[in-house]
This record gives C-alpha cells, structure tokens and sequence, in this order.
C-alpha cells in the first residue's frame, strides 16, 4: 500500500506518541504491545482522506486526533473480539488474552475506549459534540452488530439479510463513521457527510465479505490471523450461508455432519471440500463486487473517478487485498 504510507505512518507515529503511565504495567503494557503490532490503518486513513477533502488550506483543525480515536476505538473492538472469537492471533501474534488473560484484556481495551473519548474531546466544544454524537451512535451498533455475531453462532442456519444487516453493523458503520468524524473536522456539510458515510457503508460490507473469504483462504502469515478461525467458532459467515442455499439434501446433512466434527483441521478441510463443490468462494467474491461497485458509485457522487485520488487509490488496494 506505498502511496499511502505517508498516512500509515502518520498514525503510527500517533499512536506511538501516546503518553500511558508505565504502572499498572498489565493494564498499560497490553495497549502499548497492541498499539505497534501494526495493521493496515485503513479507518484512520480514511478519517484524514475525508478530512483532507474539505479543509480550507489556512485551516489550523487538524484532523489526526480524530483518526487516532477511530483507530484506537477499532484496536478496543478487536481485543475485545479475540476473546469473544477465542482466536489465538492477531496481526500475526499473539491476542492479548493469549498474552496475559481475558480480565487483562477487558481492562485494557476499556482503557482503549476511553482514549478514543479523549481524542475525540479534544476539538473546539461545537465540533467535538458533533464527532462525539456520530461515534456514539457507532460504537452502539458496533456492538449490537457483535451481538448479533454470538448469537449466529448458536444457530444452525441464518439468512443472507440477517448475515447482511449484521455485517453492516460490527464492520461497516465504523468505515462509515471514520469517513463522516473526517468530513465533520473538514467542515463538509451534511449532504457531503452522507455521501461519504454512504461509500463508508458498501465498502464496508465488501471488506467483511473479503475478511470472511481471507479468514478461509488467506495465507496466514500474510492474514496475520488463524486460517479457518470462522470455521472452528461455528461462524455464519457468508460462505456458510451460501453453502447451505446452494447445498442438497444430501450435501447439506454432511455439513451438518463436518460442523459437529472435534478434529478442526478435518472440520477445515471437510467443508472446504464441500465449498469448492458449490462454488462458494465464486458466489461471494460476485456479491462481494457488488458491493464494491455500489460503494464506487457512491464515491462517484463525491468526485469523479480519478485512480490517483485518495479515496479512489484506496479502494482499488483494498479490493485487491490479500491481507
Ligand atoms: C479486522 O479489521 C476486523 C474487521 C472488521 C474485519 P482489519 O482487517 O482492518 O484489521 P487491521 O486493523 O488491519 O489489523
Ligand atoms: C470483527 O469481525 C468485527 C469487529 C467489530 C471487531 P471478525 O471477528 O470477523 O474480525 P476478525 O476476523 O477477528 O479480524
Ligand atoms: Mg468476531
Ligand atoms: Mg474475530
Ligand atoms: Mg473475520
């Protein structure tokens, strides 16, 4: 992603600047591990992106607090996640409840939630309110969405909307919100604040659809991830769902069978089988572009195609991305 290093480092020089106390170290050291264990940046990015649109030239707002707080928000959900998901890695190491334990990291990603407030309030009062409505609204449905998650696991078929709506919810509002805290900082109004939120949504919804394919069939120490995570966590996702509309009688009582299996690497490979059979990763990869395409006509709306733009440059690397 090299035209957007600039930006990467940005952030991460960010986040490297934050001053946490050095004691309690297991409350504090967990936020420091995570904070530079990478990852790809993308909300903050599109926070400053947003931001960079509509800010006058002899602007003195800086829009870099309030992607920290969009990154650091995303870092909580994620810390949080891997418990809720029990995944042993992330950004190719190891989960900070692996590392410490879970109460450590519910602590520490509380913590994390709450430097995203201060970031957030650290604008002049009328534009913070207004960053601070938008995220709240946000993190609410971030959370309904992960709910929502937990409790597909538990049931034996989910439909496309449901997994759809679900979707938008843990994943997609953020890049939505990230877009919309960047245009509110810019001074866009509220039309230029909706477009943006809009493309955040449909992009949104092709990054999980893709994270759900690269949770399957992604190179792992590219993912950074456990490969078939989705699998051994009994996840709906969409390949799931698609397997069972596409599946026989047959087929769909030997999936049955392969879910209850305990070796996970025979689970794995039984029901890539049986997904390759169905054509499964094609039928997502085709609504996933459609979300894609939707997304770029929304975009379309905010400024004509132009490869070298940023918005656009950046949704052309993530279509492409393997990690
Ligand atoms: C992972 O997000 C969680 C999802 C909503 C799919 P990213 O794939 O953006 O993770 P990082 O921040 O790059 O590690
Ligand atoms: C997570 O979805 C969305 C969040 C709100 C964190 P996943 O559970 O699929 O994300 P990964 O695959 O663990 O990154
Ligand atoms: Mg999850
Ligand atoms: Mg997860
Ligand atoms: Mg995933």
């Amino acid at each position: 992603m090299s035209f957007l290093e600039n930006y990467t480092k940005k952030i991460d020089d960010g986040l490297k600047e934050i001053n946490l106390p050095e004691k309690p170290n297991n409350l504090y050291d967990p936020l420091r591990y995570f904070f530079t264990l990478g990852g790809k940046r993308i909300r903050p990015i599109l926070t400053l992106l947003a931001a960079e649109k509509f800010t006058a030239k002899d602007s003195k707002i800086d829009a870099l607090d309030a992607a920290l707080a969009v990154e650091i928000f995303h870092n909580f959900s994620l810390v949080h996640d891997d418990i809720m998901d029990e995944a042993p890695v992330r950004r190719g190491k190891a989960t900070v409840h692996t590392k410490w334990d879970s109460n450590i990291a519910i602590l520490s990603g509380d913590v994390m939630l709450v430097k995203a407030y201060q970031y957030l309030n650290s604008y002049p009062s009328e534009i913070s309110k207004k960053l601070i409505d938008v995220f709240n609204k946000t993190a609410i449905e971030v959370c309904e969405g992960q709910q929502m998650d937990m409790d597909f696991e538990k049931r034996l078929s989910v439909e496309q909307d449901e997994y759809l709506k679900m979707i938008r919810l843990k994943t997609s509002v953020l890049l939505g919100c990230a877009l919309q805290l960047g245009a509110i900082v810019g001074g866009a109004d509220l039309k230029a604040q909706n477009d943006l939120y809009q493309f955040g949504l449909n992009m949104g919804v092709a990054f999980q659809i893709q994270d759900d394919l690269l949770d399957l069939y992604g190179d792992s120490a590219l993912v950074g991830k456990q490969v078939g995570g989705d699998i051994i966590a009994n996840k709906n996702t969409l390949l799931m769902i698609i397997a069972r509309q596409e599946s026989n009688e047959k087929q769909l009582s030997s999936l049955e069978v392969l879910l209850k299996k305990v070796d996970n690497n025979k689970k794995i490979e039984g029901i890539i089988t049986l997904f390759e059979l169905l054509n499964v990763k094609e039928k997502c990869q085709d609504l996933m572009n459609n979300f894609y395409k939707k997304a770029e006509m929304h975009l379309q709306e905010i400024e004509l195609k132009n490869e070298q733009s940023g918005l656009w440059a950046l949704t052309s690397l993530l279509k492409k991305r393997s990690y």
